[in-house]
């Protein structure tokens, strides 16, 4: 591949990926399509702004005119679709964004990447669109779609979309879903980059309900190379899991953020459960490991201890996200439940 096409590579997962492309084929350009919304920094990618590889395009994915414009610029062999509305509570004050980005952007992109015969289209989704499990099991490529939020609706109707593109017009998609990723430059609204910038601050960390939820934790970059490896190996038409096999309770995880970061339990605010909130995901990614070679390289120990060092050392990274748009959102979310 000569030249891909990326979108919402400003974003947290987007930005890791280009970075890491761009190191691994020395003969790749990246078109990067974002339209910055509050989770596009394109900060994130200030050390590539003179790279000659890299071009940065700032357009709305649901932009028909415009997405066009880009897609008729150069000759694209893969676009890889990560520009979305990604949080779960956002979506829950108001899902507007959400349909309109996730749903109306992603047929906007397989429209114009039909129209201009590009040979993959690869769908970055998640785990959340299989709802929730119980306290057995773990979620395949087969288990059925059942979101419970209207993030995971939003997304989940783009991989029908997406899906319904290759039966009808046999157009070469690839979905990838991944469950909860952590690392460096996560905005810090997740449950991670959050809880490591309010502690650094000795501020209070808001566990909903119990912290009895359970998430699947990944490194980014495990990520970055499952989706890498889809869309060099991956059959069209198939969708791949990926997870890191790190499932771990709420509580579980703040503790063990507390101890590395040496704060004391008291810092620990129950708040109110998010509403709908799903229990607990796990994936089983044997079909990613047999076909495509992948595995996860990171232990959690490692993953997270590198990505508390990352954040304590970018300090002007989060406090520039923090003294802006940011903390409206978070006088919302939770109102004044924390000290
Ligand atoms: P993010 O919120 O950090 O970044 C999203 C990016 O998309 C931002 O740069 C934003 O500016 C851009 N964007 C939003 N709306 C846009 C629009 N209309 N047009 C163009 N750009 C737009 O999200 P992330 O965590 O990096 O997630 C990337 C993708 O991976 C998403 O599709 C998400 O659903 C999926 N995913 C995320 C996780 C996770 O744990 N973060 C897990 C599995 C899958
Ligand atoms: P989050 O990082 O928002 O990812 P997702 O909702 O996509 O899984 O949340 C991870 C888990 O942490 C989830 O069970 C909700 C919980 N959580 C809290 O307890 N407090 C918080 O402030 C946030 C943001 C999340």
């Amino acid at each position: 591949m000569q030249t891909i096409l990326v979108t919402g590579g400003c974003g947290f997962i987007g930005s890791n990926f280009i970075r890491m492309e761009l190191e691994k084929y020395p003969e790749l350009s990246i078109i990067n399509v974002d339209k910055l919304t509050y989770a596009g920094n394109p900060e994130n990618l200030a050390d590539l702004k003179d790279n000659p590889r890299y071009r940065f395009e700032k357009v709305d994915i649901c932009d028909r005119i415009e997405i066009e414009r880009v897609f008729g610029s150069a000759r694209i062999d893969a676009v890889l679709n990560f520009a979305a509305e990604s949080h779960v509570d956002r979506s829950i004050l108001d899902s507007g964004p959400f349909i309109t980005t996730n749903i109306i952007g992603t047929q906007t992109l397989l429209d114009a990447a039909r129209k201009f015969n590009i040979p993959r289209y690869l769908q970055v989704s998640t785990d959340e669109v299989y709802g929730s499990l119980g306290d057995t099991g773990f979620f395949t490529e087969e288990t059925p779609l059942a979101p419970n939020s209207p993030y995971s609706a939003s997304k989940t109707s783009a991989d029908l979309l997406v899906r319904a593109y290759y039966h009808t017009y046999h157009f070469p998609v690839i979905t990838t879903r991944c469950s909860n990723n952590y690392g460096p430059y996560q905005f810090p609204e997740k449950l991670i980059p959050l809880f490591i910038s309010n502690l650094s601050n000795n501020q209070q960390v808001p566990v909903y309900g119990q912290g009895t939820n359970i998430r699947d934790w990944i490194h980014v970059l495990d990520h970055c190379r499952g989706i890498d490896a889809a869309l060099r190996k991956g059959r069209v038409g198939e969708v791949y899991n990926f997870g890191g096999r790190c499932e771990m309770t709420n509580i579980a995880l703040t503790k063990l953020l507390l101890k590395l970061l040496g704060k004391p339990e008291s810092l620990i605010r129950y708040v109110a459960d998010r509403p709908g909130h799903d229990l607990r995901y796990a994936i089983d990614c044997a079909k990613a490991e047999k076909e495509l070679g992948w595995t996860p390289e990171y232990t959690f120990d490692r993953g997270i201890q590198e990505t508390i060092d990352w954040y304590l050392s970018h300090q002007d990274w989060v406090g520039r996200i923090r003294s802006g748009e940011y903390m409206k959102y978070y006088a919302e979310q939770y109102g004044n439940r924390l000290s």
